[in-house]
């Protein structure tokens, strides 16, 4: 895509009186925008995306725009540059594709209703309301709203309402902010409110489908996430209230704009009787995410898209930052090992991976580079290997100049770096640049050399070895407290071993705490050393040890068998990371076998025996005596217990769902997953299959919804699965923000992957037509890729995806993912067996 022009050098936006007048019923918006600004030169342009525009004014004279759709915008003329008022009236559709304003569809009672909300990030303001749709155009709004009002509805939106003439709602002024932040909701809310310390009123908003209790759990957090970051931040929450709304159709997870922060129904409502810990802590982090934004993104925001990294990089470190501080007990940085640094590592091990920095020059080219596993997930590590070698306090410090600094403006990178390294006295942003600027991360291999530990760094790939010699200023944080801070060369002599180990309590070690964006590649030596103490090291070491270990495999450096030997005497950890790990490898080794045969009946029977003793000690039911950790574990092991097949564990599974009349919505949350998906697999001829689908269309409850869909795609029975094939276009069952998981679910289980496939293949272009605007539309592309792994399977997606290898939002995409599943095809084919005679080996 070619550079465009900004509008903001044209015209520099102050001030906008938006009025809206919107019709659920006829689907139509009609709207009025005046805007008070300086026009730079006398030919200006707004943007404006699918608005019908009647009139153009300026200074109260109608004058001649064109409107180019190519450029999303309208050019026209002022009379000189200088102070003008532009007035602009027009009409625009009412549509589903889940941006601009758009409606939310739900039932109460059987009675279909909707909600209206907004997305505008990041360039659909535009649909809204004519305007300079850029991050860098800062001014302020006041907003006025009519809509098909019924008793008992109302509208809420980034300030509070000043006063409500003849059925229009009329909202204070906004502060200074931009326009991808604006939004309102409207429709049929029930609410639940409090206020901070400081007096800030903090709101969480459903739709009346939720018991209201749902909200209880949003609102403690988000009350607290705010007195968090006016403490951390030493900044005040800027505007007089916090809502928090959950919309039923969303297209992506949550959306900080300011004052009305909008999130998926999945990550706002919790019902706090009935929730796995797990969710329970998505949701925290979800909301810390967005609330951190507020000061980060909202307060000061990127001059411009090519710098959303950092925004986004920086609300997924806070979140749990936050959160860790509100919950000390959940220990969350757990969570972030065991999530996103896993996710970072294995997507950004792949040849033509993206860097965290890229520029963009329009907007939509984001949708193209938007890859959450680099953006949020590495860009997130590096920022918690950045805080890891300023501090704390240095970052606290940086961070309160920062925000006073630059309070209602933009800012750039450099601008974060320039504050933390005075704040730090640590050139910070010479550091972060070798991680931010190139893709990929470095192997570091450690080597015995002549009684001398030499280290070695070089780029790691899985699949396709890239061919650069990048160097990263790898942090080491080694035990040894004579290694340098910093590794910046190819090579390094750490000196004598002997000696290394007489300072170190004879552990040598790199990485200590996981928290750099490597890993490490021990020689034989070495590693025997280390796994002689193996057992004792604490959790974060062992699963870092299983992480690094995991990816060399991967990358066909090490064996899979070799880590299946350190499985058994880790499976009855109790820690929760070390057993998110040890079933992370189980799953790999899933592709290792056929389904149906010999070998996978092995590798149930190993499965079985793994998680044996924790469905044992845990049971299927909440103890008082559970830790934290204990509620992480036990859905984990029963789900393992279930895919193992054992007779005894299946029985107590099914004793569970007698146990509750056979009433799904009844069972407890942690173990409710397993059962349903036993029953599913295991007590057919009933009317199961059928119940639980009716319950997911009729549930509002997204976590019981989400279960449901595990067992539902989980079925044997290849019509079954074909029937949910048939529904995914079907949004009275399968709304279309859900169908990502439905289709990944069919497409992972043998019995149905064909029946996935197939639908792909031949709705592809519906697909495209329904979400193809959508900036995570190619993830779709990624699960595949995700499940596919043998040659055949290969031929398949290479026939069908390589005609659409051109697409810019698909072309890196399909490029990777071709690499991804052939490299594990032959990972599987070389080391299959090896794998199995272990399995044999290991099998009681
Ligand atoms: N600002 C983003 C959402 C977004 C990003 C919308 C880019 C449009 C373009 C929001 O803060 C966010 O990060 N949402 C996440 C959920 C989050 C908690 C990880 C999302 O939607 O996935
Ligand atoms: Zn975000």
């Amino acid at each position: 895509m070619t550079a465009i022009q900004r509008f903001y050098e044209t015209f520099k936006p102050e001030h906008y009186d938006l009025y809206f007048d919107i019709s659920r019923a006829n689907k139509i918006i009609k709207g009025q925008t005046k805007i008070t600004g300086t026009a730079v030169q006398s030919d200006i342009a707004l943007h404006q995306h699918d608005l019908t525009i009647q009139e153009l004014k300026v200074d109260g004279q109608v004058v001649d725009f064109q409107v180019d759709n190519d450029q999303d915008a309208i050019f026209f003329n002022v009379v000189q540059a200088g102070q003008v008022t532009i007035e602009v009236t027009y009409s625009a559709p009412l549509t589903d594709n889940m941006n601009g304003i758009y409606p939310s569809y739900y039932e109460v009672n059987g009675e279909s209703k909707q909600l209206v909300g907004t997305q505008f990030e990041t360039y659909f303001a535009r649909q809204a309301f004519p305007s300079i749709d850029e991050p860098e155009a800062k001014a302020t709004f006041s907003t006025a709203i009519r809509f098909d009002e019924q008793p008992g509805e109302t509208v809420i939106a980034n300030m509070p309402e000043d006063h409500e003439t003849d059925g229009v709602h009329y909202f204070q002024k906004t502060v200074k902010m931009s326009t991808y932040l604006v939004a309102f909701v409207l429709g049929d809310l029930q609410s639940k409110k409090t206020q901070t310390k400081s007096g800030v009123e903090v709101g969480v908003f459903s739709t009346k489908a939720h018991p209201i209790a749902d909200l209880d759990f949003a609102l403690d957090i988000a009350k607290r996430s705010i007195e968090f970051y006016e403490d951390y931040y030493q900044t005040p929450y800027p505007l007089p209230h916090s809502w928090q709304v959950a919309l039923p159709d969303f297209s992506a997870g949550a959306m900080e704009n300011w004052g009305i922060v909008t999130y998926r129904e999945a990550y706002l409502l919790v019902d706090s009787a009935n929730t796995a810990l797990s969710v329970k802590q998505v949701v925290a982090t979800v909301i810390a995410h967005e609330l951190a934004h507020q000061w980060f993104g909202d307060l000061v925001t990127m001059k411009w898209w090519d710098e959303l990294w950092l925004n986004e990089s920086f609300a997924n470190m806070m979140e749990f930052v936050a959160i860790d501080a509100l919950e000390p007990n959940w220990h969350i940085w757990e969570s972030f090992n065991a999530n996103d640094v896993q996710a970072a590592l294995k997507r950004d091990a792949t040849d033509g991976v993206q860097p965290v920095h890229v520029a963009v020059n329009h907007p939509a080219e984001i949708d193209a580079l938007f890859d959450p596993a680099i953006v949020y997930a590495k860009g997130a590590r590096l920022l918690v290997m950045m805080r890891s070698l300023i501090g704390d306090d240095a970052l606290r410090q940086g961070l309160k100049a920062y925000f006073a600094k630059m309070a209602y403006g933009n800012a750039s990178g450099a601008d974060l770096w320039e504050a933390l390294g005075q704040a730090s006295g640590q050139n910070i942003g010479e550091v972060m640049k070798t991680w931010l600027e190139q893709p990929g991360y470095p192997v570091v291999s450690a080597k015995l050399v002549e009684g001398h530990v030499v280290l070695h760094q070089e780029q790691f790939n899985i699949g396709k070895q890239a061919d650069t010699d990048r160097l990263w200023q790898i942090p080491l944080n080694s035990t040894d407290p004579k290694a340098p801070k910093l590794m910046d060369t190819a090579d390094l002599d750490l000196g004598s071993y002997a000696d290394i180990l007489a300072r170190t309590n004879g552990v040598f070690r790199l990485n200590v705490g996981n928290a750099a964006h490597y890993v490490i590649q021990y020689d034989e030596r070495l590693l025997a050393d280390l796994l002689e103490d193996f057992e004792n090291f604490d959790p974060i070491t062992q699963a870092q040890f299983l992480q690094d270990n995991l990816l060399l495999a991967e990358g066909g450096r090490t064996g899979y068998a070799d880590l299946l030997w350190l499985l058994p005497n880790l499976a009855d950890s109790s820690s929760s990371l070390v057993i998110d790990l040890v079933y992370r490898i189980v799953s790999q080794i899933k592709d290792f076998v056929t389904p149906g045969s010999e070998e996978e009946q092995l590798l149930k029977e190993f499965v079985a025996q793994l998680s044996a003793n924790q469905i044992a000690r845990l049971g299927w039911q909440q103890k008082d005596t559970d830790s934290n950790e204990d509620l992480l574990i036990r859905p984990t092991v029963l789900a393992a217990g279930v895919y193992g097949e054992d007779a005894a564990v299946l029985a107590q599974a099914h004793a569970q769902f007698e146990a509750v009349n056979r009433q799904v919505a009844q069972l407890p949350a942690d173990s409710r997953s397993a059962v349903l998906v036993s029953e599913i697999k295991n007590n057919q001829g009933t009317s199961n299959f059928a119940d639980f689908l009716a319950l997911y269309q009729k549930s509002a409850n997204a976590s019981l919804k989400a279960d449901l869909r595990t067992a539902l795609t989980s079925s044997r029975d290849s019509s079954e699965l074909q029937s949910l094939v048939d529904n995914f276009q079907n949004a009275a069952v399968i709304k279309p923000q859900d169908l990502r998981g439905w289709f990944a679910g069919v497409l992972a289980n043998s019995a149905g992957q064909s029946a996935a496939w197939n639908w792909l293949e031949t709705q592809w272009s519906w697909l495209e037509e329904r979400l193809g605007g959508d900036m995570e539309f190619s993830s779709y592309v990624t699960v595949i890729s995700r499940i596919f792994h043998t040659q055949e399977r290969l031929t398949e997606f290479k026939t069908f995806f390589t005609p659409k290898i051109n697409q810019p939002g698909l072309s890196r995409e399909i490029q990777m993912d071709i690499d991804i599943i052939a490299s594990r095809a032959a990972v599987i084919k070389q080391q299959a067996d090896q794998v199995v005679m272990t399995l044999r080996a290991l099998v009681r």
